[in-house]
């Protein structure tokens, strides 16, 4: 997700251009730039970092054009640095591009367009775009966007100028534009925070739709090139709301996020029933497989153990990667050691990487962030293409990382000559719109989460991959409500925790149906039968289920091995809710950072 600011008007279009970006940082913070167009010439400024690098550049301050483009990048494609930042150029510097989304068929594009003589400097799917409207030019920058666009695969909002042109080029597929229509000005961005300090008059271009906008008027079209008209609308929100797209938090808003990441998590990577990942590792020499993470990360890893050696046969090992590190660990080129961060910069986690590297172990990284440090330190890995992750509580970095888990895994048996089920490809499809279905129910759990506001202990069982399930949904609770709270496999509950079951102690159950779904009613009837408190999540109405709870939630049924990606929803949204109805900072929670680059 980037944020991505235009503006033409009669006002100086930098200083506008500047403030519009610093609203949209929490879209994207790993490079920023700008671009004017003035007496027939391009001007492109650009730094990597967060937006402060670029406000440096003096230059800044002696350019007066009132036509321009600039973007602050979440890197999808391309490390996080200056020739990869936007806006790119095409060819001759004549055409210049700021774009939001991932172009799929960008390497095939980009093949063609090098036959052709194009020549690259950054590894962008952007870049691409910039030349591609350049081979289609032929003195009208809207007829070569409208050519371009209809050669390209995948999502895209874009702001587009040429040097000759006094106008800007605007178009969408599946990455929000919005237009503000201001006085003698229009100012476009990604989100109509940037719109609001201008004008609260705009207009909402649609998917395949373009917009061609001079210093006085504008025109819509399709990408067929008929005219279309928009209504004007009136924005309600204020900058606050739109930041976090209404959600009172960034933590609710990614929560509501997931189906859509892990759709991103998705995209090109299954194709017409086979698993396409760019995959470097030489699998034949894999004995053992050790997974090092943290936290979240490391609840993800457990449920990738159960995935991996369910369907590659590899003997799986999970670690703390802050124990890894220490440890006189057996590794060796044998091993392949995966790691998975989110952030891609947590020290312990980076340490167990260098570590493995130096036994002669292969390594993978699932990491979210393009270009942090572990996704430059491993051999190869996927990146989560989750978008950013604000909230310190991690939600749709988690789910995305079990389906890069479970990816890796089908796609190791898929090079081993296996066949993968379509059944279960069509199940993992399916998953995205079952996770909104739940997250649609979020205020029956703020109904429920109402109900435990005073309590101190909180008890999460769940068995076999269900197991760190419940791990995860105590940690949620743990880190942004200050209730301490347990994860526990269900059948180790005799053997301690059942000591700590009464009535204050409410114990949260992982229910759906599974090889050990009885055992689990069992375990629920151990608590029942000593006044325990239980809120059960389960995937089908069962009376004798609703007997023994307090509180029951229906969620989604799917195959044992999905089921994680959707209880551990409710989970979120219990945690979510105890903490807001608290009152309490669920973003920033007490103590915690969102990436904890010390050991
Ligand atoms: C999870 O909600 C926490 N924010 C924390 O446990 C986090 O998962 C852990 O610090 C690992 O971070 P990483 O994925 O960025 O390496």
């Amino acid at each position: 997700m980037c944020g991505i600011v235009a503006y033409i008007g009669e006002k100086s279009a930098v200083p506008l251009l500047m403030e519009g970006l610093k609203k949209l940082e929490y879209r994207g913070y790993d490079s920023a730039g700008i671009c004017i167009a003035c007496n027939h010439r391009l001007e492109v400024i650009k730094r990597s970092g967060r937006i402060a690098e670029l406000e440096k550049v003096a230059r800044l301050n002696e350019i007066s054009a009132r036509i321009g483009i600039a973007h602050t990048r979440w890197a999808t494609h391309g490390a996080p640095n200056e020739i990869n930042a936007h806006p790119h150029l095409s060819c001759h510097g004549e055409i210049a591009v700021v774009h939001n989304g991932i172009i799929e068929n960008f390497r095939s594009l980009k093949d063609m367009l090098t036959k052709e003589g194009h020549q690259f400097t950054s590894d962008t799917d952007t870049e691409v775009l910039a030349h591609l409207i350049e081979k289609f030019y032929q003195g009208d920058l809207a007829t070569a966007v409208i050519k371009a666009l209809h050669n390209v695969e995948g999502t895209f909002g874009i702001a587009v100028l040429h040097k000759d042109e006094e106008r800007l080029v605007i178009a969408r597929r599946g990455s929000p534009i919005i237009i503000g229509l201001g006085q003698r000005e229009t100012i476009v961005a990604s989100d109509a925070v940037s719109i609001i300090p201008h004008t609260k008059k705009v207009i909402y271009l649609n998917d395949n739709e373009i917009a061609i906008i001079g210093m006085h008027d504008y025109r819509l079209q399709n990408l067929n090139g008929e005219s279309i008209a928009n209504d004007i609308q009136e924005i309600r929100w204020n900058i606050e709301q739109i930041e976090k797209r209404g959600f009172k938090h960034f933590m609710l808003k990614e929560i509501f996020e997931q189906p859509e990441a892990i759709r991103n998590t998705m995209r090109g990577r299954i194709t017409n029933g086979q698993i396409k990942l760019s995959l470097h590792t030489d699998i034949s020499r894999i004995k053992r497989i050790i997974i090092a993470a943290c936290g979240t990360s490391w609840h993800s890893a457990l449920i990738g153990k159960n995935l991996i050696e369910k369907y590659t046969g590899i003997p799986t090992e999970v670690d703390y990667a802050s124990e890894f590190r220490y440890r006189q660990s057996i590794i060796n080129r044998d091993v392949l050691l995966i790691v998975i961060s989110q952030s891609g910069e947590t020290a312990d986690t980076l340490a167990a990487l260098r570590k493995a590297k130096t036994a002669g172990t292969q390594t993978f990284g699932l990491v979210n962030v393009v270009g942090s440090t572990i996704a430059r330190e491993v051999e190869s890995g996927v990146y989560l293409h989750a978008g950013p992750e604000i909230g310190v509580a991690s939600t749709k970095a988690f789910l995305c990382q079990v389906v890069a888990l479970l990816l890796l895994a089908l796609y190791i048996k898929q090079q081993n000559g296996e066949q993968i089920d379509p059944t279960l490809l069509e199940k993992i499809e399916a998953i995205p719109e079952q996770i909104q279905q739940v997250t649609e129910r979020s205020d029956e759990l703020r109904e429920i989460a109402a109900a435990y506001l005073a309590n101190r202990n909180f008890l999460y069982l769940g068995r076999g991959i269900n197991y760190p399930v419940a791990l995860e949904g105590a940690l949620k609770l743990k880190e942004i409500s200050y209730i301490h709270a347990e994860g526990y496999p269900a059948a180790e509950m005799k053997h301690g925790p059942i000591a700590l079951i009464d009535a204050n102690m409410p114990v949260v159950f992982i229910a759906t149906k599974g090889a050990v779904f009885d055992k689990v009613i069992s375990n629920m009837q151990e608590v029942k039968a000593r006044g325990g408190i239980i809120l059960t999540i389960t995937d089908h109405d069962n009376p004798y289920l609703r007997e023994l709870s307090n509180h029951l939630m229906i969620v989604p049924e799917t195959l044992e091995d999905l089921s994680p990606l959707i209880n551990v929803i409710p989970l979120q949204l219990l945690a979510y809710h105890i903490a807001d109805l608290k009152g309490l900072n669920v973003d920033k929670p007490r103590n915690l950072a969102k990436s904890v680059t010390v050991e």
